[in-house]
């Protein structure tokens, strides 16, 4: 493809653009795409062009993405991220590029200058943090000026973690605070799904390169941190079985709660939320009425298991990675034999298809906090030993995490962006709580098979 002139159409041949839609998660996404693209005026998706490298894989990635149907005419382009001319010319053609070529921290910078570059929103579904708080030092300010919206982590890192936080933070209502919330993650299938080697070289890498992440923290300006009432609770033991919800638990260093920490520094600066592209009173009053009944509270993200064994697999896996990605040697060994250094849950080539359809998500979000109690023997908050009088618990359900929940997600995230751009924030390089928060994401999830429950709420003081 020649670059040509990089002008911007006014309007814009495609609604969106799938970068990366030949990879193992692209071709997910396509698939949810296409379940929309209609050119009538009231579809939310009326055109869409997939883009890649390579011609013969997308064509094979647009008929399996079409199957039983045969493949629409979706125009292919070709753009290669070690061209930026290449991915600046697409930005030349849409308003909207979905971006699903990883790892990010390899793969992802051009595709961010070029959007920000062009005024193109850019949403992808990355899950590393370094990469993640590296784009928002460097190109958050030029973002802002070109109108660029930069959303990364709209897939199953991080939605699920930010919208199941707001759901549970928002059932505290009236006299009652929470203070700390833990999500419990349980990826379920019938007979142990092996995911695809793209996220685990995202994982090996990103662990070979935190230095680099702490480094880059050292050199920002401190975080504005939240107001919540008390510190966080102690880490508690490694492994914690959760017995009234059945499970077992461990930390999972994951990009969820670095996600969550960013949205709420964005928060303590800017408690109403960011201002709307187009500042209607009416926009002004939905972002400040959903944001002031968001109670902030510590979080942490722990992966769980109803099998004991199960999490001594994970910790041993984490054990693996973290020994081996230090070496060039050992992240060798790791990435040329993912399936025996994850213990199988990792794998070239990804699930097939049955795997897939018949795995789910569930994650629990279980929050703590005091209420105030005011009836005439108790007066003021009334807490037990363990340092909270209540418990909010919620859940998030959904189908296969990793490829069906991020395609949806991800699609979603688009059409609020291809229906309500006047609504979000101009520009920035934002978390996907502070762009599609305050709007109807949850319900479009809901919509779309991805539940949102309230399972108890107890007050746990007695007389
Ligand atoms: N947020 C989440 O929950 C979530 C879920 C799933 C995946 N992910 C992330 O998504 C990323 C992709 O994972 P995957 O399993 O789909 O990996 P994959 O199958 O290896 O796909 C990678 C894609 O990137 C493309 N690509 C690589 N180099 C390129 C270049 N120079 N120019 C243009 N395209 C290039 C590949 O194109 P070719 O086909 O031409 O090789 C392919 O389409 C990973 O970082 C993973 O961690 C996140």
């Amino acid at each position: 493809m020649s670059g040509g002139s990089q002008q911007v159409l006014s309007t814009p041949l495609y609604d969106l653009i799938i970068l990366g839609a030949s990879g193992f998660t692209g071709k997910y996404v396509v698939r949810e795409a296409l379940k929309f693209l209609n050119p009538s005026p009231s579809s939310p998706l009326k055109s869409l062009a997939l883009a890649g490298r390579n011609h013969a894989k997308l064509t094979e990635a647009l008929k399996w993405a079409a199957h039983p149907l045969p493949p629409p005419p979706v125009p292919l382009l070709i753009s290669d991220v070690a061209e930026p001319q290449s991915i600046r010319h697409l930005c030349t053609q849409t308003k909207l590029i979905l971006n699903c070529v990883g790892p990010f921290r390899r793969y992802g910078e051009p595709v961010v200058a070029a959007c920000v570059e062009t005024g193109c929103t850019y949403l992808d579904i990355c899950g590393e943090p370094e990469f993640m708080e590296r784009m928002e030092a460097e190109y958050d300010e030029k973002a802002v000026e070109s109108g660029s919206l930069v959303v990364s982590g709209c897939g199953f890192d991080s939605v699920p973690a930010e919208l199941g936080l707001i759901f549970n933070l928002r059932q505290w209502v009236g006299k009652s605070v929470p203070n700390w919330v833990e999500a419990y993650v349980s990826l379920e299938s019938n007979k142990g799904m092996a995911y695809n080697f793209g996220t685990f070289e995202s994982a090996v890498l990103g662990v070979a390169n935190a230095a680099e992440l702490v480094q880059l923290r050292r050199s920002r300006p401190r975080r504005r941190r939240p107001m919540i009432p008390s510190p966080a609770p102690p880490k508690g033991p490694l492994i914690e079985h959760k017995k009234d919800l059945g499970i077992w638990g461990v930390r999972l260093p994951s990009a969820d709660s670095t996600v969550v920490q960013r949205t709420f520094s964005t928060l303590a600066k800017n408690p109403q939320g960011l201002p709307a592209l187009s500042q209607t009173s009416q926009h002004i009053q939905q972002r400040n009425e959903f944001w002031s009944s968001v109670k902030p509270a510590h979080f942490g993200v722990k992966i769980c298991s109803k099998s004991y064994l199960q999490i001594r697999r994970f910790i041993i896996v984490g054990i693996l990675i973290g020994m081996f990605a230090k070496t060039s040697f050992g992240r060798w060994l790791l990435l040329t034999f993912p399936s025996i250094f994850s213990l199988g849950l990792f794998k070239k080539g990804g699930p097939s298809e049955h795997d897939v359809q018949n795995a789910s998500f569930k994650m629990w979000f279980v929050g703590r906090g005091f209420e105030l109690i005011d009836d005439n023997e108790n007066k003021g908050i009334v807490v037990e030993e363990g340092g909270y009088n209540k418990e909010i618990v919620t859940r998030v359900m959904g189908p296969e995490p990793g490829y069906v929940t991020t395609s949806i997600i991800l699609i979603q995230c688009a059409f609020i962006v291809l229906t309500q751009r006047e609504a979000l924030p101009k520009g920035g390089v934002l978390t996907p709580g502070i762009v599609f928060g305050p709007t109807d994401l949850q319900q479009r999830l809901q919509e779309n098979g991805i539940s949102f429950d309230v399972i108890s709420k107890n007050l746990k003081f007695q007389k």
